[in-house]
């Protein structure tokens, strides 16, 4: 199992400005009892006026999207964030990755705020530029480096992107990954992918839409010494993937859809390509959030879907479409804890602070780092076709 190899830290006190980690609001925040909180961030949002825009990702709360001027997924709101230069302040309700992203995307003067610094994103831990940069020089030793070429997944913290920005490497999300493995191969002779930090959609995308093989594929564990992996296993792998994987997504099973194929007749499994191979290979359809969302808009009365994303975005959905059946891919309930840090409290405290002229839990990534995942982030939106999730 991969595990991320940082310390602990004790909720509520310090935050870890390096990492998707961070715990604390240095603020005081309102009581989620208060029955004016409602009131308070439309208050707090009207005085903002013009110069306040919030972003709000899918797997927000429905308590948080309700004051959302756009919602998407990561890589549409980072764009829908640089397509709005007049905003003073960029309020991201999402997670630290998308907020980085999103800072990278903007201009100086714009302040992206992150509601409570404790949301960040298990999966992006799981890649730290340090075991990045050692992976790469046991590939040197190995002498594959020179033919690998890293991509990263969007749900990556900056320091990942502008590694791979200066070693040749591109950004990609869920939708254009296939476009982003085919750019990567073409970028060298008998090239070799390094795939961060996502393992599933790295190897649902090079079996099931690039044609390789799960033997040309090999997981890279940055807890074992060489990656767990022989020179010869490195110089005979097409795909490097990185241990890591989304903790929502990763607890999808196949025995559910077994289950319930056998008990719902005509149900269609509609899954994110974050979910386990196994998941994916037993799926009628697979896509990005975006591809989710309009894939059950344009479904016909009365069919019947279960849904393998989070459970936030996955009742949000049965909510807005009664006349369709649509169910949860697990048995049990789960959101992604991070994703649900942002509630109305948090939001409340800091739209209130930035009206009172207090700029809150700003994120704010460094010159060098922006300018070099700026450039991974470009390679992805100059590939051919489509450029983010849609
Ligand atoms: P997208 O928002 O890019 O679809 O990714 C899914 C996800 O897990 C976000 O954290
Ligand atoms: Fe990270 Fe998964 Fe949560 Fe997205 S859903 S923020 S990838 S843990």
């Amino acid at each position: 199992m991969t595990t991320v190899d940082l310390p602990l830290l004790p909720l509520g006190r310090g935050h870890d400005a390096s990492s998707e980690r961070g715990v604390e609001c240095p603020g005081d925040l309102p009581a989620a009892s208060d029955p004016d909180l409602v009131a308070r961030a439309r208050a707090a949002k009207e005085a903002l006026g013009e110069r306040v825009f919030v972003l709000g990702h899918h797997y927000q709360r429905d308590e948080v999207i309700q004051f959302a001027d756009v919602t998407g997924d990561s890589f549409k709101l980072a764009r829908d964030a640089a397509a709005r230069p007049e905003a003073e302040f960029i309020v991201f309700c999402g997670v630290h990755f998308m907020a980085e992203s999103a800072d990278i995307l903007t201009s100086p003067e714009q302040k992206v705020i992150l509601p409570d610094l404790a949301a960040g994103c298990s999966m992006a831990d799981m890649a730290r530029l340090g075991q990045v940069e050692d992976a790469w020089d046991a590939m040197t030793d190995a002498g594959v480096a020179d033919s690998v070429v890293p991509v990263t997944y969007m749900n990556s913290s900056a320091d990942i992107k502008a590694f791979c920005g200066r070693n040749g490497g591109v950004v990609c999300t869920s939708s254009n990954a296939e476009v982003a493995l085919e750019w990567a191969f073409e970028q060298k002779p008998d090239a070799k992918v390094l795939f961060l930090p996502d393992q599933h959609l790295g190897r649902n995308t090079a079996v099931l839409k690039m044609g390789l093989s799960l033997d040309d594929c090999v997981v890279w564990n940055p807890h074992l010494p060489g990656g767990g992996l022989t020179g010869e296993q490195l110089r005979n792998a097409r795909m490097i993937l990185w241990k890591g994987h989304c903790s929502v997504h990763g607890r999808f099973s196949p025995d559910v859809v077994d289950e319930l194929r056998a008990n719902v007749p005509g149900i269609q499994i509609l899954v994110h390509p974050e979910c386990q191979h196994e998941v994916v290979l037993k799926a009628d359809l697979v896509g990005s959030t975006e591809f989710i969302i309009k894939t059950i808009e344009a479904a016909a009365p009365g069919s019947s879907w279960a849904i393998g994303t989070e459970l936030n975005l996955v009742k949000r959905l049965a909510d807005q479409h009664p006349d369709k059946n649509i169910s949860f891919l697990d048995r049990t309930v789960c959101y992604c804890s991070t994703m649900n840090r942002i509630d109305l409290p948090h939001f409340v405290w800091a739209m209130e602070s930035l009206a009172a002229g207090m700029v809150v839990n700003q994120i704010q990534v460094d010159p060098e780092t922006e300018e070099q995942a700026k450039v991974a982030l470009q390679r992805m939106l100059d590939l051919p076709g489509k450029s983010h999730k849609d």
